[in-house]
């Protein structure tokens, strides 16, 4: 039986196009099955017409975009990626009409609010499930599966790439440098990796969930972020000794009316619902008013799991007709993170002995330390010659200033600190930061 016909113009067609080119082809029935809708792609716009494109029919390619906006299709779907032409392409195709489905995270980040807003004006409809979180469906639960809940809280391992360094790093006991080859040459971490490693990558999916969670409209700059170049071998290692595993976490959650947003590097108990992400998957911990907690994982990026998205959002734009409401006009109100913490410290000294002395300064300062807990895994490096030992302290409840105290670190011959944040609100027990600098003296 035929379904209604719908005429898709694809713009962009490499890694997520030609994955979704691929699942429509292997699955068209299945999908007319379960949706009444047959899926048509009329003209798809490329860079490059000579490209090998395996299984694309090369007649559809142009590389004019007016062929594939303006051509009478009933839907743009926007795999071409980046700010602009993408932008231009979302905008002429919103003008005309169109629905319009996009990946694009890096888009969505800088302008989905208004780009949301402009598709409910001209009464269209905007997808952009693909755009956070791979195949893991969160948008669509954010918009209406969880759309009777107030959400209180969440969090998530948003950024694959960080999540397959730091799970390399405990697996194999690699650094952090061996452990980002790994996933470049796995196709995991981008060339530039700048933007994944150092937090801000984690920090745009987040604005994109807590704008749909918490219903108005928020910038990027409100999120402090904190990457994982920092994370050594010996920090993996102490981490396995108090039974935590270190991971990536981003968080939203709602304090006395405000929000709080922050991405941070962390100790998580090995028991712990995100500790058990590994490699490149993704995952958020949603806390709604009326279901509780519930977890979305699965993987958060790749051609077929990020199309399956893509599709999932063609599929539910053509059996709806209409346009969503649009966004609520308002600013959410954000609160700078408490980021009081227990802190996990990595001191480098020459001497074992120096550790009494240090400690002493610590408690000095108003901080209390567990005793330290010497590297066990005979991974103490040399410098210049001279052997060093590393040792974890475990701090009690500090806030990240009172970690700094500049006049002590002085006094010590070389060491690194890294801090660990505890959240118990949200991350019930310890959500530990680990972020810190070094001196040497
Ligand atoms: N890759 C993933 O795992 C993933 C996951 C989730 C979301 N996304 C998002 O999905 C979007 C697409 O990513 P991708 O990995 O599929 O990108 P990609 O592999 O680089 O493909 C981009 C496509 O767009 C075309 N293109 C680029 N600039 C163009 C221009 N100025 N004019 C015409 N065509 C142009 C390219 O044409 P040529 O082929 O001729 O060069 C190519 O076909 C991005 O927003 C990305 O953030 C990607």
């Amino acid at each position: 039986m035929a379904g209604k016909q719908l005429n898709i113009g694809l713009l962009g067609c490499e890694t997520v196009g030609r994955g979704l080119m691929e699942l429509m082809d292997k699955n068209r029935t299945l999908i007319r099955d379960r949706s009444g809708v047959d899926l048509h792609i009329s003209q798809v716009l490329v860079r490059d017409l000579k490209k090998e494109r395996p299984g694309v029919d090369n007649a559809l390619l142009t590389t004019r975009p007016e062929k594939v906006i303006e051509n009478g299709c009933d839907m743009v779907v926007e795999l071409v990626g980046g700010l602009e032409p993408a932008r231009s392409f979302i905008h002429r195709a919103l003008a005309g009409r169109k629905h319009v489905v996009t990946a694009n995270k890096a888009l969505l980040a800088a302008d989905g609010f208004s780009l949301r807003r402009k598709a409910a004006l001209q009464n269209v409809r905007f997808g952009f499930e693909a755009s956070v979180c791979g195949g893991i469906p969160i948008v669509r639960a954010l918009r209406s599966g969880l759309v009777g809940n107030e959400i209180h809280s969440l969090s998530g391992i948003l950024n694959g790439t960080c999540n397959y360094i730091l799970t390399r790093m405990a697996d194999d006991g690699v650094d952090f440098t061996d452990a980002l080859r790994e996933a470049q040459v796995r196709g995991f971490a981008e060339a530039d990796p700048t933007l994944d490693v150092d937090g801000h990558d984690a920090a745009q999916k987040l604005k994109i969930l807590s704008e749909l969670a918490f219903n108005g409209r928020l910038e990027t700059k409100d999120i402090p972020v904190e990457g994982i170049r920092a994370i050594t071998a010996e920090d993996v290692g102490f981490a396995r000794e108090i039974g935590s595993v270190i991971r990536q976490v981003a968080t939203a959650e709602v304090l006395d009316g405000a929000l709080s947003l922050r991405v941070e590097t962390v100790l998580l108990p090995r028991d712990h619902q995100l500790a058990a992400v590994r490699d490149e998957n993704n995952a958020v911990l949603v806390r709604g008013d009326a279901v509780g907690e519930m977890l979305f994982s699965g993987k958060g990026a790749g051609s077929l799991p990020s199309a399956s998205a893509v599709l999932s959002d063609i599929v539910e734009i053509a059996k709806h007709d209409g346009g969503f409401s649009p966004p609520a006009e308002r600013t959410i109100q954000t609160i700078k993170p408490d980021l009081r913490s227990k802190y996990y410290v990595r001191v480098q000294v020459e001497q074992p002995s120096a550790i009494g002395p240090i400690t002493t300064i610590l408690e000095r300062n108003g901080i209390a330390v567990r005793p330290a807990i010497p590297a066990s895994r005979g991974r103490s490096p040399r410098t210049q010659g001279r052997s060093r030992s590393i040792y974890c302290l475990v701090s009690g409840d500090l806030r990240p200033d009172q970690i700094i105290p500049g006049e002590f670190l002085l006094k010590m011959p070389s060491c690194f600190w890294a801090s660990c944040g505890m959240s118990d609100t949200l991350m019930r027990r310890p959500m530990n930061v680990v972020h810190g600098f070094s001196a040497t003296g």
